[in-house]
């Protein structure tokens, strides 16, 4: 039976990236003789224009039924008066919660080509690899109540709840001991446990599936404040880091300047059945949108992790890992990560190189 892909290219430069990222998908079908069905739907700002919503049912339908979704982008000016549960942002956080994606996998890896590119010294980002695995569907994120209120003196007050139940602790935390088992054995939990009980109780939890199931992993602790700074000090120093909702939105963007530029890196989020969500953990940039600027390797490289995680086909991922690194060598850059001696190229060039290096 042919696998399905549900393509959501979403806002300012998620179609052109999606395109290039179709472009590979092309060859890589021909090459590893693939039989993939590709359908494509609207979110975001480009589902309220033609629906008045950020995500159609239907939509979510294809989504539940399809192998893997890649997805591009959502948001930009033309929707921020939009009321917050009709914004883009909605659409997105409708399918992650919706499909239970509540684990997203942040890997944050250093090109080694890139290491002029880091705001970092080379030296404390040479030979960078780590993963950031943030929960996606709980958390501040969706905690109610929320909303506005007017208070009585008149003055209005804005509120959200930071919530996280056990059992979604545990589900996050066993995704990441696992991970940290696969790789360097090292998995540091970071919260707020002085001052939120939330985080407390979720220190209390990892602490106890550390003692008691994964005595093989070195577990660590630290609070969000001192990660960021040690992202940006030492970041070396981590293996995998796992955090909630939030914490893991401001580390991950903080992680992904680390490795030069936030437009070369992808993530995939996964429910428990194993199905997947794919996309650049950069957003839609509605200043670059249209002018060809945009980096499409955080897209191609999220097609990688689709074969990887959710169709299971390892060469063809590794393929890819390896072309995106080709064109690397060969020097071609866009302009976010852009150094001397290199050649400037567009998006569409980008994607070519990649196709022409899978294909040599
Ligand atoms: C991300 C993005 C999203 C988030 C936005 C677009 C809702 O910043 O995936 O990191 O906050 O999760
Ligand atoms: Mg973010």
């Amino acid at each position: 039976m042919s696998k399905q892909i549900l393509c959501l290219p979403g806002d300012g430069i998620g179609p052109e990236i999606i395109t290039e990222a179709l472009k590979v998908l092309d060859v890589i079908k021909q090459k590893f003789n693939l039989d993939i069905e590709i359908s494509e739907g609207l979110v975001g700002g480009a589902s309220l224009d033609a629906h008045g919503v950020p995500l159609t049912d239907e939509v979510l339908a294809v989504a539940r039924k399809s192998d893997g979704i890649l997805f591009g982008a959502v948001g930009g000016p033309k929707w921020d008066d939009q009321p917050m549960m009709n914004r883009p942002e909605r659409g997105l956080l409708k399918l992650r919660s919706e499909m239970g994606l509540f684990a997203n996998l942040r890997p944050a890896m250093l090109f080694p080509q890139l290491a002029e590119a880091s705001s970092l010294k080379h030296e404390l980002v040479a030979g960078l690899d780590i993963l950031i695995v943030r929960e996606l569907t709980g958390g501040i994120y969706f905690g109610e109540p929320r909303g506005v209120r007017t208070l009585e003196n008149g003055e209005r007050e804005g509120y959200n709840s930071y919530v996280y139940r056990e059992s979604e602790i545990k589900r996050i935390a066993k995704v990441a001991f696992e991970a940290a088992q696969k790789r360097g054995g090292q998995l540091t939990s970071v919260d707020k446990s002085n001052v939120l009980e939330v985080t407390a109780l979720w220190r209390e939890l990892v602490t106890e599936m550390g003692a008691k199931d994964y005595s093989d992993v070195e577990l660590s602790h630290m609070y969000v404040d001192n990660a960021a700074m040690q992202l940006v000090r030492a970041p070396k120093q981590f293996d995998v880091l796992v955090t909630g909702n939030m914490f893991g939105d401001i580390l991950s963007d903080c992680a992904a300047m680390l490795t030069g530029s936030i437009g070369m890196l992808p993530s995939a989020s996964l429910n428990e059945a194993n199905q997947g969500m794919y996309e650049p953990v950069h957003g839609s940039a509605p200043d670059i949108a249209g002018e060809g600027k945009a980096n499409p390797l955080a897209q191609i490289l999220s097609l990688a992790m689709l074969l990887r995680y959710s169709l299971a086909e390892i060469e063809a991922a590794d393929a890819i890992e390896k072309a995106v690194s080709d064109v690397l060598d060969q020097g071609l850059r866009t302009g976010d990560i852009a150094s001397e001696g290199c050649t400037l190229v567009n998006t569409s060039d980008m994607g070519d190189a990649v196709v022409r290096s899978l294909q040599a």
